[in-house]
């Protein structure tokens, strides 16, 4: 049986180059919206199929994750044999534990509701958490795009590099990106003050006059790495400063806040569509060639522990 690519209205472009990849087109689909807001998907003839929902939740959030809902309930209704959904950035990831009593758990619940509805597996791109995996009922393919990020920071920046975690929730990261380059890592510890602000307090690791690379899962507002790199200059680490995210959202004053910085680079991914025109200093690889080779193993009931993440 082929397999049939469906795509939510979140990043149609990544669906488009994930099918061509594959050799194939995206499965006509429509998203009516009501005027009070409700969704309706509209998905036609995947009976029998495996199919592949692919859709990032990332802004607008919610609405993008109910009309991922809604699109895997139309495919399960509508005959398909299996149904796999694709997230390239998950959403509510960060909601792993209660920080606070009184919280919730997002992430749980975001897992539930894919479980609802009848997906049967997940693939994801450098989730926040790995406790993804344990979170959700189904079996969930956790690929990593470091190998991309770190085959272009190779090229671009000097073997005197320090790969820096900008919070300890970074450090197997940064470990990984310094494992691929042949780096030494520091780390600078972090308190998130609300959602935007961010404290950076010390850094552990020696920078002094060496050019860094900061590496995080992902760029929301762009506090974390103002933060770090505040204490990367107080340390003495040279001008030389460039960052690589796998999920880049950049919301709120995102793109403002990193172009003061000055840094030499911006690298992220496409897991995400650009929320506004790209500036000369962001990069954006494409994780579609990532995605098409993990469908296409899937298909042929090959083992994706190649592009998976390792710890
Ligand atoms: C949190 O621990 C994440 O790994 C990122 O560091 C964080 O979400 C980035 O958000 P922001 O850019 O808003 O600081």
């Amino acid at each position: 049986m082929s397999i049939q690519i469906v795509s939510g209205t979140a990043h149609p472009a990544l669906t488009d180059a994930v099918a061509d990849a594959l050799g194939t087109e995206p499965v006509t689909s429509e998203v009516v919206r009501f005027p009070d807001g409700e969704l309706r998907p509209v998905v036609g003839g995947v009976q029998g199929g495996d199919v592949y929902v692919l859709q990032p939740t990332g802004p607008a959030v919610n609405d993008h994750l109910v009309e991922l809902l809604l699109l895997l309930d139309a495919c399960r209704r509508g005959g398909a044999r299996t149904l796999t959904a694709v997230v390239p950035y998950f959403g509510y990831a960060r909601q792993d534990r209660r920080g606070l009593a009184g919280e919730a758990v997002g992430a749980r619940v975001v897992a539930d509701a894919l479980a609802s509805v009848g997906v049967d597996r997940l693939v994801v791109v450098d989730p926040h958490t790995s406790a993804l995996e344990a979170m959700c009922a189904m079996p969930v393919e956790m690929l990593t795009a470091v190998p991309v990020l770190a085959g272009v920071l190779a090229q671009e920046t000097p073997d005197t590099t320090v790969v820096v975690a900008p919070d300890l929730g970074a450090v197997k990261l940064a470990e990984h990106y310094a494992r691929l380059l042949r780096r030494p890592v520091a780390v600078v510890r972090k308190r998130r003050v609300t959602g935007e602000r961010v404290h950076a307090e010390e850094l552990a690791g020696d920078v002094a006059g060496r050019p860094v690379v900061i590496v995080d899962d992902m760029i929301s507002t762009g506090g974390t790495i103002e933060a770090a790199v505040r204490v990367l200059r107080a340390a003495g680490a040279a001008s030389d400063i460039t960052v690589a995210a796998t999920h880049g959202p950049l919301v709120a004053a995102a793109h403002e806040r990193l172009a003061r910085l000055s840094l030499r680079r911006l690298l992220v991914t496409d897991t995400l569509p650009a929320s506004r025109e790209r500036p000369p200093w962001l990069q954006v690889r494409s994780v579609a060639p990532l995605l098409a080779d993990a469908i296409g193993r899937l298909r042929d009931n090959e083992p994706l522990d190649t592009l998976m993440i390792r710890t």
